[in-house]
């Protein structure tokens, strides 16, 4: 009897210490055996997504790190043009488009759209002493976008006006400041980031549009469509996902 208890407390002992030795040798190869979660985004969009030395940060960088955390997978984000992101994700080159991206009828035809995580708007940007007041005043303007956003599709519809497309929103920003163009049309919380960083711009009162953002996946994705919602529930829920984004947008900014 005392002998077996013995042999017990030491095999449990045993135990431990192996587990230990295997559950660390384990977690080591665990991480590089996790699934990758890839995200596309073009990074030219802060506060949401923009290059900070090596790294891709911002809002929906954080976003998606939650989401990859909750559902036990490794992020790896790739930077690509703008209008590349949905067919990489209806090619299965990434596995989700988390790029700021609108919700609108023409992209639902190729992709699903996750629940929605933030709302923006559309908003005109023009030099300080511009005689645009407002949206209406850009027919026959030339009009500044970048290539393939809701910016450039609205800026299509404007009567008469000459539209530019640019391969970064900031591009098209700074061809403003240098006068080539009459306005740049681009979502809010850009626009401030880089009139910030611009001289002699602003932003107009009136916006255009109001818009809905949310997370692109493969429509036969169902799965993980059914997974990230649940992610961003329960960020909603907690929280998270109002931290993250008041650690990037300043409530009373300006
Ligand atoms: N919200 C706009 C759209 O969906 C612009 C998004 C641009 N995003 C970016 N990461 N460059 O078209």
């Amino acid at each position: 009897m005392k002998l077996k208890k013995i042999v017990s407390v030491l095999l449990a002992a045993a135990c431990v210490f192996s587990l230990a030795a295997c559950g660390s040798k384990e977690s080591s190869e665990d991480s590089s055996e996790k699934e990758t979660l890839v995200m596309a985004t073009n990074a030219e969009f802060p506060p949401y997504e923009y290059h900070e030395g090596d790294d891709i940060v911002g809002i929906d960088a954080e976003i998606a790190a939650a989401i990859a955390e909750k559902l036990g997978m490794e992020l790896k984000i790739e930077d690509m043009a703008f209008d590349s992101i949905i067919p990489a994700v209806t090619a299965g080159k990434a596995d989700i488009g988390v790029a700021g991206m609108t919700v609108t009828e023409d992209r639902l035809e190729s992709v699903n759209f996750s629940d929605t995580y933030a709302t923006a708007t559309q908003v005109v940007i023009v030099k300080e002493d511009s005689d645009i007041t407002g949206p209406d005043d850009l027919a026959g303007k030339t009009v500044g976008v970048q290539l393939g956003t809701t910016g450039d599709i609205y800026a299509s519809d404007i009567e008469d006006a000459t539209v530019e497309q640019y391969n970064k929103g900031f591009e098209a920003v700074q061809a403003l400041t240098q006068g080539k163009i009459d306005a740049v049309i681009i979502d809010g919380e850009p626009a401030k980031e880089f009139v910030k960083e611009a001289e002699g711009l602003k932003i107009l009162d009136e916006a255009f549009t109001e818009e809905e953002y949310a997370i692109a996946i493969a429509k036969d994705n169902t799965d993980l469509e059914e997974k990230i919602n649940d992610a961003l529930g329960e960020l909603k829920d907690s929280g998270k996902l109002d931290e993250i984004i008041a650690k990037y947008i300043k409530a009373d900014a300006e």
